[in-house]
């Protein structure tokens, strides 16, 4: 059993076998879905995991209570990779009562039919309970990630239970840095609710926390300046490294030639840093924190249909979907008759809020000429001015 502070004990699983986490983001280190137990006076476990690992949470649980019974079941969020047990554990023990907000019991209602009616707590904001030593306070927390979400912090260890705020994808299994996948995992669960995050952070001010145990990725006890000093930049939409990100895609790869080439001058001319991703090829959810994470975006894209390059179209949507906002964007387009992706590309754009369009653009006609080399080279002079 895995303590991690004064009666607080780690219950959680890893899952290697998921292909894609909520449908759509590719997971290649797995996933852990975290539940914890404050044992005291009282007990309380803190969530439950996804609904493949009933048995294993359920061991792991025995093991802590050694021979007691839980008291209470905090339900933090009722997605179901956090939820699905939660009738198999009110079956197993009867006499536990369910606390969750309002919206986390409407939730109840629809996913199993009841709202634990005579054994249900529906808690507001700043509601405390205590647990003999352990004195917990809910602090809700709408939209990070659903509106049903509440965080909670434990005054006497010092632990904040903060839901999916904090997450990461992958394993605990897999030692790797927190940053990128936690980025990866925040702009694509929350990205959109930088606002909620933010209320949600001001609730902790002048709170003392020394651990943070998330629902997902490792506890946090070290450092915990620089995960919340990372939540305030991206929740603010801050720029977190200065460079650029080239979001292309290329049919022959001329498109990718002009993207290298770009590539080349920027670097030449001082920018600090310069990404590329491949939209048709590389994972569209890196390439979307990637954008968040740089100051500035150009987008390559050939001619199709009239229009653009579908992977490209689907890059865009996803930055729209996740309030993507005060960047600098340019565009390369190429088009062998009639380039028409720029265009496109910016309509879509505009979209977005407090996005400046850069003054120079770039038109290939099916391969590199000393005209586009010219225009790729003054695009270049005036992304790198930026550095
Ligand atoms: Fe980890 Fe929003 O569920």
């Amino acid at each position: 059993m895995e303590r991690i502070a004064d009666g607080i004990y780690y219950i959680g699983v890893n899952d290697h076998q998921l292909d894609l986490f909520e449908g759509q983001y590719i997971v290649p280190d797995g996933m852990a879905y975290n539940s914890y137990v404050i044992v005291d006076e009282k007990i309380a476990v803190m969530d439950c995991v996804g609904s493949d690992f009933a048995d294993e949470w359920l061991g792991k649980l025995e093991e802590v209570l050694d021979g007691r019974t839980p008291d209470y079941l905090i339900v933090q969020h009722m997605e179901p990779d956090h939820s699905a047990n939660l009738t198999v554990f009110t079956e197993r023990y009867p006499e536990a009562q369910v606390i969750g907000t309002i919206g986390a019991f409407n939730m109840m209602q629809n996913y199993f039919g009841t709202r634990f009616a005579g054994r249900s707590r529906i808690v507001k904001d700043g509601e405390t309970l205590s647990l003999g030593t352990h004195e917990l306070t809910f602090l809700t927390a709408p939209l990070v990630h659903w509106p049903e979400v509440m965080f909670t912090y434990d005054a006497t260890a010092k632990v904040l239970f903060s839901a999916d705020a904090f997450g990461k994808f992958g394993a605990l299994d897999v030692d790797q840095p927190w940053d990128c996948e936690a980025r990866r995992y925040y702009f694509g669960i929350v990205g959109k609710f930088g606002k909620n995050v933010q209320a949600a952070l001001a609730k902790l001010d002048g709170r003392d926390i020394e651990a943070v145990c998330p629902l997902h990725g490792p506890i946090l006890s070290e450092d915990l300046d620089h995960y919340f000093g990372q939540y305030r930049t991206w929740s603010s939409y801050g720029v977190e490294t200065p460079g650029v990100l080239i979001a292309y895609t290329s049919v022959y790869g001329h498109t990718k030639e002009a993207v290298a080439f770009l590539e080349e001058k920027l670097l030449e001319k001082g920018c600090p840093r310069v990404v590329v991703t491949d939209l048709a090829r590389d994972d569209q959810a890196e390439a979307v924190e990637d954008a968040f994470r740089h100051g500035v975006l150009v987008l390559a894209t050939t001619t199709y249909n009239g229009g653009f390059f579908p992977p490209m179209h689907d890059f865009i949507n996803h930055l729209i979907d996740h309030a993507f906002q005060n960047r600098l964007v340019a565009f390369m387009e190429n088009g062998s008759w009639m380039p028409a992706a720029a265009k496109g590309m910016r309509a879509l754009m505009e979209q977005c809020a407090g996005i400046e369009f850069a003054e120079h653009g770039v038109t290939v006609k099916g391969a590199l000429d000393d005209a586009s080399r010219a225009q790729i080279d003054a695009l270049a002079e005036e992304l790198a001015a930026r550095f």
